[in-house]
């Protein structure tokens, strides 16, 4: 058996006997549940699923919706109007709490039952239906599938559900939600009620880790800072009462919900589900804790953890006079490029440019800048990706390195860096065969331009 499988399945087998935690019984359909259903899912940036236990039993979603429609209105209406009427901090209280600002009503956070009935009623729709089929159409893209609707659950839902509509006329009553009560709780019961496994969710939590792009599917459901944002709310909020606890022990955005749900996600590394019903006193499933705590050991994934550097940078630094090009040259220029090679340096750097990456690369390069007129060759074609950040401090080193009386050249088969000026400070070759024979020229130019002796 694969490894991540092998890990899962001994984590299921023992964890299995874990008796602790009652199964949620306030809402009538939920407490059918058998306590021994435990499955284990986990979808990794490439997309492979890995899993232990009960991973075929379709069960309620619940408060784990709350992310992912929270993420819905981001999109939908942008950070600040969302924020508008919704919180981002931690309530230190149970999902179920009045957790009000006090003056404006306004809920604590999208994690609270009080934040996600107002982030529900802030997805625009036509009418209450087509406010529905959006949340089902957005949560399936987050699965990769068409999901649908436990009716039962629902119907229990609506006729025990008067703590949220109390919690929604307060709210209404504050100001703080607008629009028909009724409809906004139906709405959310029936959110609460989408149908799901466990593969689903961990499908769903692989995408807000990978950045809002489905790994499965390969669709991208949500822009990057609106999946930042989600994961964020998530890290400090997604357990209630016990999110500083889980935050210490496991280190990981999760979010939990009453029928047994729970979703964690490792950032750019996976997202992982687990279902089983018994929860402890927090609302959170007793088997999913002890899971996600023991894993988060195993694999050092907590989000503190200093997981060292993958990859060297920088991986040459030369000048021309041991790579020149292989351009044909005269004996005359030979010379030249023999005694004035050392003007032109290459420095090649692989991998992804984040800011740690860049900070090393421009120290190469301020180490080995040449004496004005100077070359440099900066070979990127090993490079995949420049963040945002980090391509403009790359971009303004290399516009300063211009203003000294340097001529820079970047080899990259796709364009990388965007000229920060124009003209641009640099000038872009497909290859660094082609940018060193450029600045062999441009070295020859100056010198055959200066009074020999
Ligand atoms: O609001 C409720 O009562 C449920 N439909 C959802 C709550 C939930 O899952 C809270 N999570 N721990």
């Amino acid at each position: 058996m694969d490894p991540v499988n092998a890990s899962l399945a001994e984590i299921h087998d023992r964890l299995g006997a874990i008796a602790d935690g009652e199964v949620a019984d306030y809402i009538p359909q939920l407490a059918s549940a058998d306590p021994r259903t435990f499955g284990l899912a986990l979808v990794s940036m490439s997309g492979h699923c890995y899993s232990a236990g009960d991973i075929d039993e379709p069960f309620s979603i619940q408060s784990v919706s709350k992310p992912f429609v929270y993420a819905l209105a981001l999109s939908e209406l942008g950070p600040a109007e969302v924020s508008r009427r919704v919180g981002a901090e931690p309530s230190g209280e149970a999902f179920n709490a009045i957790s009000l600002e006090p003056g404006t009503g306004r809920p604590a956070n999208p994690m609270v039952n009080a934040g996600a009935i107002v982030t529900t009623s802030l997805v625009p729709a036509a009418d209450p239906r087509d406010r529905f089929e959006r949340i089902l159409a957005c949560l399936s893209a987050f699965a990769g599938r068409s999901l649908d609707v436990d009716e039962d659950v629902y119907r229990s839902e609506v006729e025990t559900g008067d703590r949220n509509r109390a919690l929604a006329y307060l709210m209404r009553g504050a100001g703080s939600l607008s629009g028909d009560v009724d409809e906004t709780v139906r709405t959310y019961f029936r959110q609460c009620s989408i149908r799901v496994r466990v593969a689903d969710l961990a499908v769903m939590a692989a995408t807000l880790a990978n950045g809002g792009v489905n790994p499965v599917t390969g669709d991208r459901v949500i822009a990057e800072p609106v999946a930042v944002r989600a994961l964020a709310v998530m890290a400090t909020c997604g357990m209630y009462d016990t999110a500083g606890e889980w935050l210490l022990r496991v280190g990981l955005p999760a979010k939990s919900g009453v029928s047994g749900g729970l979703i964690a996600c490792s950032p750019a590394r996976f997202g992982i589900a687990v279902h089983s019903p018994p929860l402890d006193r927090a609302g959170n499933p007793v088997r999913g804790v002890v899971a996600l705590t023991e894993l988060s050991q195993r694999f050092a994934l907590h989000l503190m953890h200093q997981p060292g550097r993958h990859i060297a940078t920088v991986t040459e630094v030369t000048t021309a006079l041991d790579q020149p090009s292989f351009r044909a040259r005269t004996p005359g220029e030979r010379a030249v490029l023999d005694r004035e090679g050392h003007h032109i340096v290459v420095i090649r750097a692989q991998g992804v440019l984040e800011f740690t990456e860049t900070e090393h690369l421009l120290h190469a390069l301020r180490e080995s800048v040449p004496d004005a007129p100077g070359w440099i060759v900066l070979d990127l074609d090993r490079v995949t990706r420049i963040a945002v950040g980090p391509a403009t401090m790359l971009g303004s080193a290399l516009a300063g390195l211009a203003s000294t009386g340097h001529e820079l050249a970047i080899a990259a088969r796709e364009p990388l860096l965007d000229p920060v000026a124009d003209p641009a400070p640099w000038t872009p070759f497909r290859s660094r065969a082609e940018a060193v024979a450029w600045c062999e020229d441009r070295l020859l130019a100056t010198t055959a331009a200066q009074p020999s002796g």
